[in-house]
């Protein structure tokens, strides 16, 4: 599959949310400008014009004893309104009650307005930013300015100027969408999207590597038991993304061999099984049929000959399942040797004890060659028995009579070196590199002796390969065969 930046969704989301989350910040950010230029207007707006409810008291005196006076409303709005369009006028009874206002051709919603950020701004003699009740829109509230009317002492009403009003309020509106389009668009905007720009190469470099990483594992998921990342992120998190991933594919993999070979091996030995078996099996079945059908015909020596073969028969059979039991479960891994240290010298005697009876019936002689000082080795003690009685074995079998065998170990400093010697008939030098194969018989006809199932040498070289060692082997043609292997010493 390409590799191609078009189907890299990780990059194209990741880019994304960067860009919704840039824009999210540019319109947050002009709100929060335009907001603080409005507020900060405002207040200079009413600083400037605190006084402005004074002076039209001042000038223009709007109560007379008590009485509005009709005339210099009019003049207020004629003054007011030609000067300064933004701003509002109205009268307030001392209860807050409108009694006149001065904004021509709108209406007019609230009937009172609320007289506590009036007497705040009094108090504060217009130096603080104070929010009074906007009579046009009622909920909202404007800058102001206001100051009390008295006569005689007694306070008889207000003045309040709502200093942006509803006119104001238009032409803000307009004025406000320019501001917004030149700071949004041409400053907010050229620095988002310079923003954008450096953040999208910054991503696709971090999704290079994580683009990398993916490919690996999509090739793996997809059957290639080799793909690997290649690591090339130094330290951090994706290099050690990387580590993982390699160590668990070879892990995956290395599993799946062994599952494999596994399988091969149940495979084969099925195989061999049912193919070795069938001999001795038909044999001994055409026996007992025979004796069966014709037991009449029979002497009783020739009957005896036929239950000899049939025993016979069954032994190999039975020596045969062993070993094939034995090689495979030692093929499967399911032996591992359990090492203690001990005297192979001792172990030595004890074997050639065993087998003196055979030895003295077969005419041949068995003998150890021990140099002395050799230490404790390190093995499993039963499965070097087994690998001597495995070569006693087939030297017995090997050598005619006067032959010799001998048991010989030698000190090798770290290892001991343990060498079986026959004097016998030795192996052919074609065959030589096969005798360890399974199933190999040199002498076919040996394979009917129920001796024989080709598996004893297997079995020898298994045994050794778990304890790390190898075997050698030399042979001369009718001089005899040596089979050598070395064993650890014992370390504390
Ligand atoms: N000491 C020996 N002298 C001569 N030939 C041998 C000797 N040991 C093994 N061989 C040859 O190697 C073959 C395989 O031996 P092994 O695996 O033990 O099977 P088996 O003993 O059942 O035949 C033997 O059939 C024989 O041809
Ligand atoms: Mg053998």
């Amino acid at each position: 599959m390409k590799n191609s930046i078009f189907k890299d969704y990780l990059f194209w989301k990741i880019s994304a949310t960067f860009l919704l989350i840039l824009v999210a910040v540019g319109l947050a950010y002009m709100y929060i400008i335009t907001d603080a230029l409005d507020q900060n207007f405002h207040e200079r707006n009413q600083r400037l014009n605190a006084k402005m409810a004074a002076h039209i008291i001042e000038e223009v005196k709007p109560f007379l004893n008590g009485e509005i006076t009709e005339d210099a409303t009019s003049e207020i709005m004629h003054h007011m309104m030609a000067i300064n369009p933004s701003i509002e006028v109205y009268l307030l009874d001392p209860q807050g009650n409108i009694l006149k206002y001065v904004a021509p051709y709108k209406k007019v919603k609230m009937e009172v307005v609320s007289l506590s950020p009036i007497s705040e701004f009094i108090a504060s003699d217009g130096q603080q930013c104070i929010l009074g009740d906007d009579p046009r829109n009622p909920g909202r509230t404007k800058v102001f300015s206001a100051a009390p009317v008295y006569e005689d002492e007694e306070l008889i009403g207000y003045v309040y100027v709502i200093l942006a009003g509803e006119e104001f309020d238009t032409v803000n509106a307009t004025s406000k969408s320019t501001l917004l389009w030149d700071l949004g668009l041409k400053s907010v905007g050229f620095t988002l999207l310079v923003a954008f720009l450096i953040g999208l190469t910054a991503i696709w470099f971090i999704t290079k590597n994580l683009r990398h990483i993916r490919q690996a594992f999509r090739n793996f998921q997809n059957g290639d038991m080799n793909a690997r990342i290649s690591n090339q992120f130094g330290k951090g998190e994706l290099s050690e993304l990387a580590n993982t991933f390699n160590e668990m594919a070879d892990t995956i993999q290395g599993n799946i061999e062994h599952l494999k070979s596994m399988e091969n091996l149940r495979r084969e030995l099925v195989g061999n099984v049912s193919h070795d078996l069938r001999t001795p099996l038909a044999v001994i079945h055409g026996y007992i049929e025979t004796l069966i059908m014709k037991k009449d015909e029979y002497s009783a020596e020739e009957r005896d000959k036929y239950l000899g073969v049939i025993l016979e028969s069954t032994e190999k059979l039975k020596k045969l399942v062993e070993e094939l039991f034995e090689l495979s479960k030692l093929e499967a891994k399911q032996i591992t040797p359990k090492k203690e240290p001990f005297f192979i010298n001792e172990l030595i005697q004890d074997i050639i004890h065993k087998y003196e009876l055979i030895i003295s019936e077969k005419g041949i002689s068995i003998e150890p060659i021990f140099k002395k000082n050799i230490s404790l080795v390190h093995a499993d003690l039963g499965l070097i028995e087994r690998v001597l009685q495995n070569l006693i074995d087939n030297a017995i079998k090997f050598t005619p009579e006067g032959g010799r065998i001998t048991l010989e170990t030698n000190d090798l400093d770290r290892y001991v070196e343990i060498r079986v010697t026959d004097t016998g008939k030795g192996i052919p030098q074609e065959q030589i590199p096969f005798v360890f194969d399974r199933y190999h018989i040199g002498d076919k006809r040996l394979s009917l002796d129920n001796n024989s199932t080709g598996l004893g040498l297997a079995i020898v070289k298994k045994i050794l390969e778990i304890h790390d060692a190898t075997i050698q082997l030399t042979s001369k043609l009718n001089k005899g065969t040596t089979f050598a292997f070395e064993l650890p010493y014992y370390t504390k």
